[in-house]
């Protein structure tokens, strides 16, 4: 199993990149390299995943079974690096929040409610912070409950 984590040096993709290494799987991690520690035996790649050249590089480097992403944030950077890597990996596996649903923290919730909108090429500044509400963070991950064609 080859698995590329984009992200894999902190928190929950270190953990992710982690237990593959621990299972025997061969992992590729892509980051800039301004976070430490990556694990010695997974293959670092840097880059900036917000630079189409470093994508490219990366794309490059593949193919993989399945890609993981723990570092995007913002709706059109996401698409474009998921179509890049597309031709080269088996699956892609978006990594989402909890702020995406649209009654969180307020109400209780299931994997049926309903998400906040956001468009598939949403820049950076897309809304904003409301009170006590929905946050521009949970607005620009709802990616993960969209299914799309990375090809088209
Ligand atoms: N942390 C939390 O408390 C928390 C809570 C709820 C949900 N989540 C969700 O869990 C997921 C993972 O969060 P996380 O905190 O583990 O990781 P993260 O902060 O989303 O990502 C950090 C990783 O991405 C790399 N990275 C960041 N910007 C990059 C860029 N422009 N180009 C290339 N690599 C870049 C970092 O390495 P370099 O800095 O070396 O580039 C690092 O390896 C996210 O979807 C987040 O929304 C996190």
């Amino acid at each position: 199993m080859h698995l590329l984590v984009l992200g894999g040096t902190w928190f929950v993709g270190h953990a992710i990149v982690k237990a593959a290494i621990d299972a025997g799987w061969e992992v590729t991690t892509f980051n800039r390299g301004t976070s430490d520690p990556f694990l010695e035996a997974a293959r670092p790649v840097r880059g900036d995943r917000t630079r189409s050249e470093d994508i490219a590089r990366l794309a490059a480097a593949g193919s993989w079974d399945a890609v993981v992403d723990t570092s995007g944030y913002v709706p059109a950077n996401t698409l474009a690096v998921a179509r890049a890597l597309a031709p080269v990996s088996g699956y892609y596996v978006f990594m989402s929040s909890v702020s995406v649903y649209q009654d969180w923290p307020a109400k209780p919730l299931s994997e049926h409610s309903d998400v906040l909108y956001c468009s598939q090429d949403a820049s950076p500044d897309y809304v904003t912070d409301t009170e006590d509400g929905p946050t521009q963070y949970g607005y620009q991950r709802p990616e993960a409950r969209q299914r799309r064609s990375l090809r088209s």
